[in-house]
């Protein structure tokens, strides 16, 4: 009886933990930059999904750091680096800063907010997703996250210098 319950209790830490960490994304997979989503999410074939996603504000982020009103910002806060190399900035307005050791190379901060930012990192889904293959997918980490506004919430709230209000339906219009 004793053991039945201390293997109980272990089970369910375990789940516990799982389901915790797994809450948004994969804390195994690596960021591989959006080169890698272009090659088949590009032009027509690709439904243009990343022809879209450059023309939107996502696309800029990394670049909006190198403006005045960012160093400002940056002053003001008493930042010792440039907005483009502090931490600070960084995990908002660039893919995987959150997490330090699942970047790879080829993940570029310059892409600024890339796709991986929504689905989660993509190291291990990159092949096997979509279509007939949903379950693989979601298996290997893709985060589809359809009208989960947790996802936009890593980063649109008053944690951000420029916070001005987060609204799913309204802003997911935009991106
Ligand atoms: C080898 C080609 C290939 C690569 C690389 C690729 N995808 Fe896909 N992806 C597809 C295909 C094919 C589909 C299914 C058709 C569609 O929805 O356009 C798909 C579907 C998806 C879907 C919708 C899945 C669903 O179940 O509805 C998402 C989200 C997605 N891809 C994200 C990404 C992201 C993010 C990356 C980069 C980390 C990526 N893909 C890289 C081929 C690829
Ligand atoms: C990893 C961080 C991150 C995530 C996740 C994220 N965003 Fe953003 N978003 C930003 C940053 C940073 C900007 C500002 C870009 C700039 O102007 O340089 C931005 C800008 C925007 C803008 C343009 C705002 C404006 O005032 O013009 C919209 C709309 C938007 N995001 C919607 C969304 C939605 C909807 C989601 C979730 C599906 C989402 N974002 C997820 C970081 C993020
Ligand atoms: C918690 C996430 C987060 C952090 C941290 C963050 N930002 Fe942002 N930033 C955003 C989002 C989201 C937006 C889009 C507008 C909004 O809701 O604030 C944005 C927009 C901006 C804008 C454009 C505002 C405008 O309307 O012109 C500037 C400039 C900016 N951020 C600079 C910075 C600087 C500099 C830092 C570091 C000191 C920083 N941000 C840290 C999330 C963040
Ligand atoms: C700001 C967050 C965000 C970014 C950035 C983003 N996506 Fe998505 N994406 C979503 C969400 C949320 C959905 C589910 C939308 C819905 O409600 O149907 C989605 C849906 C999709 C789908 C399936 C629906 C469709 O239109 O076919 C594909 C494929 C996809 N994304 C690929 C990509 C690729 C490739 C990139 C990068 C070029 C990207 N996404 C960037 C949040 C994002």
């Amino acid at each position: 009886m004793k053991q039945f319950k201390s293997l109980t209790l272990i089970l369910f830490s375990f789940f516990f933990i799982c389901s915790f960490s797994a809450e948004l994304f994969s804390q195994e997979n690596k960021f591989i930059g959006v080169k890698v989503c272009s090659a088949c999410h590009k032009g027509e074939k690709g439904k243009m999904i990343y022809d879209k996603w450059l023309k939107t504000k996502h696309a800029e982020a990394y670049k909006t750091l190198e403006n005045e009103k960012s160093k400002e910002i940056a002053k003001k806060k008493g930042l010792k680096k440039p907005p483009t190399e502090s931490e600070e900035c960084l995990k908002c307005h660039a893919t995987g800063y959150f997490e330090k050791d699942q970047r790879l190379a080829s993940n570029k901060k310059e892409d600024g907010i890339t796709c991986e930012a929504c689905h989660g990192p993509g190291s291990s889904y990159k092949t096997g997703h979509g279509k007939d293959k949903k379950d693989e997918g979601i298996k290997k980490g893709l985060v589809l996250g359809k009208g989960d506004e947790k996802i936009c919430k890593i980063c649109h709230n008053p944690e951000s210098p420029t916070f001005a209000g987060f609204n799913y339906k309204k802003d997911w219009e935009k991106v």
